[in-house]
C-alpha cells in the first residue's frame, strides 16, 4: 500500500497548470460510446477512475486507449450491453455508462456499485427517468437489467424530485439519440454537464438550455466523431488553491476555468487572501494567516457553494482566525475528513449536517487515512500547513482524481513524497 510522506511548515509558491476535468471526462467517454466515428479526446486526465471508464468501454466492444492526455475512443461494432460487477466496483461513477448504453444498443445490465463513500447514493432518480424513455428495469440479485422495447428509447418529459448531476447526464446520453424531445426540468446545472453538452453538439446532438435548469434534447438519427479537449477541473484548482492558502505563498493556476470557479473564489477571497482572475488563469497571494469566513458555507448545486471543495477548504480554514460553519447539503456522510483533521490538533465538531471549525495556531503532522477523494486532498492540505510530518495512506483515493498529485504539489514547492 502507497502513502505519502508529507512535511509540512513550507510556504508554496509556483505556477501550475490545471489538469482535464475528472466530472466531465467520465460523461464524455461514455458518451463516446453513442453512434459512429472516432472521439479524440484531449486534455484528458490521466486518473486510475478515467482508466476504470477506458476498461468498461474496451469491455463493450470499443477501442479505448489512452496516452499523454489523449483518449482515442472508437466505438464502432461496440455491442456489449453488459458491465461486469468487478468493473462497477472499480468505480462509482460507473452508473454513467447505463444512459449511453441504453442509447446504443437498447438494453443495458449494470449493478449498482457497492460501499459507503459520502453516505447513501441511490440512483432511483436515473431509473426512474429512463423509465420514462422507454425502459423496462428489472432487479435480479443487484444486477439491474434495462431494455426497451423496440430498441429505441422515445423522448419523455421529466422533472427531477433534486437536480442530481448523474442522473441529468443519463438522461442526455439516452436522450441524444431517442426518438423525439426530452425535456429535463430541475436538470443539474454544473458545468460539466455543460462540457458534455458542448462535446455531443460537437458531434451532431441537438440539446439546448444546458447551464440552465430545463434542457431540450432531440433526439437525431446520428453522431460523427470529432475532436475535442475536456475542460479544467475546478475542483482540482479549487484543491491547490486551498493548499496555497493555507500554507501561505502565492501561485498561479493555468488553464483555469475562471467563471466555472466563481462559486469557490468568492467564498476563499472572504478569508483575505488576494485573488485575481484573467484569462484561463487564477493568481493567489496568501500570507498564511486566514480569516474565518463569517456567513455559513453552505453546500449547494451548482452556482452554489460545491460540495466537492468543502473539505479542502475546511483544511485551510482549520488554523483560520475565528470560527467558521460549514453546512453540508448534498451528502449525507461527507464529514469522514474531520476525524484525521483532528488528529492533526484541528477544533472540528460535526452536528448532523453541520461542522463547526473553531481556528486553532498550530497543527502537528500524524498517521491519518484518506477516507475518500476530497477527504484525502484536504488531510493533504493540511499536512504541508502542519507542524512536522504527516504520513497519508489511502491515498488510491487521491489517485482517482488528481493527475500526478505529488508532482503538482512539489511543482509549488511542497515537500511531499510517495512511498
Ligand atoms: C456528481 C459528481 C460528484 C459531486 C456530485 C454533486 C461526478 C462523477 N461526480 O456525483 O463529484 O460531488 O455530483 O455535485 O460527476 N441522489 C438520489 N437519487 C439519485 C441520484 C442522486 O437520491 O437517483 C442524491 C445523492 O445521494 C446525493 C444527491 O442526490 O445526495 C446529489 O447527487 P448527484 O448530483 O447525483 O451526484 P453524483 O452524480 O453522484
Amino acid at each position: 500500500m502507497q502513502e505519502f510522506i508529507i512535511t509540512g511548515g513550507h510556504r508554496l509558491s509556483g505556477e501550475l497548470t490545471l489538469q482535464g476535468s475528472k466530472n466531465s471526462s467520465l460523461p464524455i467517454m461514455a458518451a463516446a460510446l453513442l453512434g459512429g466515428g472516432e472521439t479524440v479526446l484531449k486534455n484528458c486526465p490521466e486518473l486510475t477512475d478515467v482508466y476504470s471508464a477506458s476498461r468498461i468501454l474496451n469491455c463493450l466492444g470499443c477501442k479505448c486507449r489512452i496516452s499523454d492526455g489523449i483518449a482515442v475512443i472508437d466505438p464502432d461494432g461496440a455491442e456489449g450491453s453488459e458491465i461486469p460487477e468487478t468493473l462497477m466496483r472499480e468505480m462509482r461513477s460507473s452508473i454513467m455508462f447505463m444512459g449511453a448504453i441504453l442509447g446504443r444498443t437498447g438494453e443495458c445490465t449494470v449493478s449498482i456499485p457497492g460501499g459507503c463513500e459520502l453516505g447513501p447514493r441511490p440512483i432511483d432518480m436515473h431509473l426512474a427517468a429512463l423509465k420514462k424513455m422507454g425502459a423496462d428495469i428489472s432487479d435480479k440479485g443487484g444486477r439491474i437489467h434495462c431494455r426497451i422495447n423496440g430498441g429505441r428509447a422515445h423522448g419523455a418529459r421529466i422533472t427531477l424530485p433534486f437536480p442530481s448531476v448523474g442522473a441529468t447526464e443519463n438522461i442526455i446520453l439516452c436522450a441524444v439519440t431517442a426518438d423525439g424531445e426530452t425535456i429535463v426540468n430541475n436538470a443539474a446545472r454544473e458545468p460539466e454537464i455543460c462540457d458534455l453538452c458542448r462535446f455531443l453538439r460537437v458531434r451532431g446532438a441537438d440539446i439546448k438550455g444546458d447551464g440552465g435548469s430545463s434542457i431540450v434534447i432531440k433526439g437525431v438519427e446520428e453522431l460523427h466523431g470529432c475532436e475535442y479537449s475536456i475542460m479544467p477541473d475546478r475542483i482540482a484548482g479549487a484543491t491547490y488553491l486551498s493548499m496555497t492558502a493555507a500554507a501561505g505563498g502565492e501561485m498561479i493556476l493555468k488553464n483555469a476555468c475562471t467563471a466555472e470557479t466563481e462559486p469557490f473564489l468568492t467564498v476563499l477571497e472572504q478569508t483575505g487572501c488576494t485573488i485575481c482572475t484573467g484569462e484561463n488563469r487564477i493568481y493567489l497571494r496568501s500570507s498564511g494567516r486566514l480569516k474565518a469566513v463569517r456567513e455559513r458555507i453552505r453546500t449547494m448545486p451548482h452556482p452554489g457553494f460545491p460540495t466537492d471543495a468543502q473539505a479542502v477548504l475546511m483544511a485551510a480554514l482549520i488554523r483560520a482566525d475565528g470560527t467558521s460553519v460549514f453546512e453540508e447539503n448534498i451528502f449525507d456522510c461527507r464529514y469522514r475528513h474531520t476525524a484525521a483533521l483532528i488528529k492533526m490538533g484541528a477544533d472540528i465538531e460535526v452536528m448532523g449536517k453541520v461542522a463547526v471549525v473553531r481556528g486553532v495556531t498550530q497543527l502537528h503532522g500524524a498517521d491519518v487515512e484518506a477516507t475518500d477523494l476530497r477527504g484525502g486532498a484536504a488531510m493533504a492540505a493540511a499536512a504541508l500547513s502542519a507542524e512536522g510530518t504527516t504520513h497519508l495512506r489511502g491515498i488510491a483515493h487521491i489517485d482517482r482524481g488528481y493527475e500526478k498529485f505529488e508532482e503538482a504539489v512539489r511543482s509549488l514547492g511542497g515537500d511531499i513524497r510517495r512511498v
